[in-house]
């Protein structure tokens, strides 16, 4: 009988196909709903919704429901079933909803798996165990289970090899709520300055799940919530990167602040937090009225 090696059988996901074929049935609905044109409703000041988030959010809890009848759910737009199983689903039917309502084809589904231990406490963290990130309009799968490493369309997925910031890609993102309160524009700003550049491009689950495949080096962003954040942490993880809070401390999913890294800059990223937030270091721009200043004289000095 010909047997299979025994580490090829233990790298098998157990989540992942289940939990993909909903993924992939949820971005087929996004995708016709995207083709469609929807309706933009607001949650608050620029906080959109729409019928596609809802319905999708429903169509998941059904799924899920179904195929892991024992396992919890946790939605972005109201799921809140089996909150005592000793699994629990952080589901965003769609990660990039602003985006989305503009027709901007960048965002995706994300469902990430947490192991609760028996007994742990509402506010205490489990181990995330398995995550899926299906972007539809790309037709790419982005999965990790725990200990069985990460994958893109079913192929390894691994973090990058850049080692300076200096060189490397990084992604953040703005909040929707609250945003007066917000520092973060003065991070973009530094960072912009000592990278090869920002991008802002409206999914964080999309933008953990790049970080996982080598296509950004690092993320950072202030007040998501694990609806966002669960499975594209386990693929950074799996992948080989890291994911912490901003002073380099342990990332819990209530955390109000996530910093990912292809592990190489992370300490070079912790460093300029702590800098930024002491107001070291920071490298001055001229303000617009400084500016137009230099550019009326420089207009002068022309003519
Ligand atoms: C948003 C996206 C965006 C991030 C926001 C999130 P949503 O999620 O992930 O990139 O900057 O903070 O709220 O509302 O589109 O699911
Ligand atoms: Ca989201
Ligand atoms: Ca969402």
């Amino acid at each position: 009988m010909s047997s299979v090696p025994e580490a090829a059988i233990a790298k098998e996901f157990i989540f992942v196909p289940k939990a993909a074929e909903i993924a992939r049935e949820a971005g087929a609905r996004l995708r016709e709903y995207f083709i469609a044109g929807v309706e933009t409703e607001y949650k608050g000041d620029v906080d959109l919704v729409t019928v596609a988030d809802r319905t999708v959010e429903k169509l998941i809890r059904s799924r899920l429901g179904e195929v892991f009848p024992e396992h919890g759910v946790y939605g972005e737009e109201g799921t809140r079933e089996r909150m005592d199983s000793e699994y629990r689903w952080y589901v965003d039917p769609l990660d990039g909803t602003t985006n989305f309502a503009h027709g901007f084809p960048q965002f995706c589904v994300s469902m990430g798996l947490e192991h609760r231990p028996k007994g742990a406490k509402p506010d205490e963290d489990g181990t995330l165990v398995a995550g899926v990130i299906y972007d539809p309009m790309r037709g790419e799968l982005f999965s990790a289970e725990r200990g069985r490493g990460a994958q893109v369309n079913g192929k390894p997925a691994k973090v990058s090899g850049v080692s300076d910031l200096a060189e490397a890609l990084i992604a953040t993102g703005f909040p929707s709520r609250k945003r007066h309160a917000s520092p973060n524009i003065h991070f973009y700003h530094e960072f912009t300055l000592r990278s090869h550049g920002v991008r802002r491009a409206g999914s964080a689950a999309l933008d953990l799940a790049y970080v996982a495949c080598g296509r950004l080096e690092g993320f950072w962003e202030f007040n998501l919530n694990p609806w966002d954040t669960a499975a594209g942490i386990l693929l950074v993880e799996e992948a080989g990167g890291r994911v912490t809070d901003f002073a380099g401390g342990h990332f819990r999913l209530a955390s109000d602040e996530i910093l990912a890294s292809n592990g190489l800059i992370h300490t070079e990223l912790v460093g300029f937090f702590d800098d930024m937030f002491a107001g070291r270091g920071l490298r001055p721009i001229p303000t617009p009225e400084e500016f137009a200043r230099q550019r009326a004289t420089r207009k002068a000095a022309v003519s």
